[in-house]
């Protein structure tokens, strides 16, 4: 069997090819949309990622054209491959529906709800996962799990209590950086990511493991609690950077940084790696050549971020009229006559671009 050979495949009612070896995941990613399961552990950058999780699960209704059976349980989709003829069923199996409510309710057994108070509030995959498939409310009534603090060093926070251990931020240290210093340690609920010895992630690209976690067990220090990211304002950056590629999003409020990360594609993975440099050091707008917004195409809060030729860069036509029923206002008051927190002689209208904090009285 050469590897070129194309095997047809059908996943909630619709045929694509792939070449032989695709996990069923990467070929519903293909078809895209809702068709493709979610993924809390797989990555499709990191070898070995995958099969720890469990949000994938899938119905094989038909295993292929040569031996139709059906596979007699769900399956993990980003471990199985594909066969030529197979039939699968995502979305439209009832089977895959509770059974992943079943994995999101494990999956927070022992997850804090401080989403008011975690950094990666609305961009974090199990939040996002929760709403779509989750339940409202859970079983669990024991204690959740606690830990000792660990110190991963000068950037990145480590909140174990958050971790749903998918393994993403072990394979990433393992695969980018020429030594590994952490790992998981003890196993089943004592299971917990940590440095052997305390060491500090000294490593110059080990700060990917924060763009990688699905949750916000690693965050970035020089952006805790600075901002909710759906605040900010995503903009395609480079740099000439002699470490990486240098391609980074920067998520801006007005022209102040607030924090660099990698490129992400649709399913939340980085496009390319970046370095400790560019994403903790290069704070300034002055650092980057600014390329202009990034669209977020993740199904999440963040997206409705988007300006690019919305409000904010564009003009509104309609006028009062238009929008009150042909009404003329009984009142009209300008902002900067009203306002204590606008500085009068500063025209917000005016400014070349979107007001960040110098705009306003403090
Ligand atoms: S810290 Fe984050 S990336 Fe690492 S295993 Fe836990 S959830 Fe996954
Ligand atoms: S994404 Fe498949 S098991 Fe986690």
């Amino acid at each position: 069997m050469s590897d070129t050979q194309l095997f047809k495949v059908t996943i909630d009612n619709i045929t694509v090819e792939v070449p032989a070896g695709t996990s069923i995941l990467e070929a519903a990613r293909k078809i895209g949309g809702d068709v493709a399961p979610p993924a809390m552990c797989f990555y499709s950058k990191l070898k070995g990622s995958g099969g720890k999780c469990r949000t994938c699960l899938v119905e094989v209704s038909k295993g292929s054209e040569k031996d139709p059976r059906p596979m007699p349980k769900l399956v993990a989709s980003c471990r199985t491959t594909v066969m030529d003829g197979m039939e699968v069923k995502n979305i439209t199996s009832p089977k895959v529906v509770d059974a992943r409510a079943g994995v999101v309710e494990f999956l927070l057994l022992n997850h804090p709800l401080d989403c008011p108070i975690c950094d990666q509030a609305g961009e974090c995959h199990l939040q996002d996962l929760s709403y779509e498939h989750g339940k409202e409310g859970t079983r669990y009534e024991f204690q959740r799990r606690t830990f000792k603090k660990h110190d991963l060093g000068p950037y990145i926070q480590l909140h174990m209590t958050r971790c749903i251990m998918c393994f993403r931020c072990v394979y990433t240290a393992d695969q980018l950086t020429s030594k590994r210093e952490h790992g998981v340690l003890d196993r089943g609920d004592h299971a917990e990511i940590a440095t052997f010895i305390e060491k500090s992630l000294d490593n110059d690209f080990i700060g990917n493991v924060i763009d990688v976690c699905p949750v916000g067990a690693l965050t970035d220090k020089t952006f805790r609690f600075k901002n909710r990211v759906w605040f900010l304002k995503p903009l395609n950056a480079h740099r000439d950077c002699p470490k990486c590629s240098g391609k980074v999003t920067l998520w801006n409020r007005g022209d102040e940084v607030y924090r660099v990360t990698a490129r992400k594609d649709e399913w939340g993975e980085v496009e390319e790696w970046i370095c400790n440099e560019c994403r903790f050091e290069k704070k300034q707008t002055s650092d980057w050549i600014i390329e202009g917004p990034r669209e977020i195409s993740r199904h999440s809060v963040i997206s409705q971020g988007h300006y690019a030729g919305k409000i904010g860069t564009t003009l509104p036509t309609e006028t009062f009229e238009a929008v009150n029923d042909g009404r003329q206002p009984h009142l009209l008051m300008d902002i900067h006559d009203v306002s204590k927190v606008n500085i009068p002689d500063v025209h917000l209208s005016a400014i070349n671009g979107p007001s960040h904090s110098n705009n306003f009285k403090d």
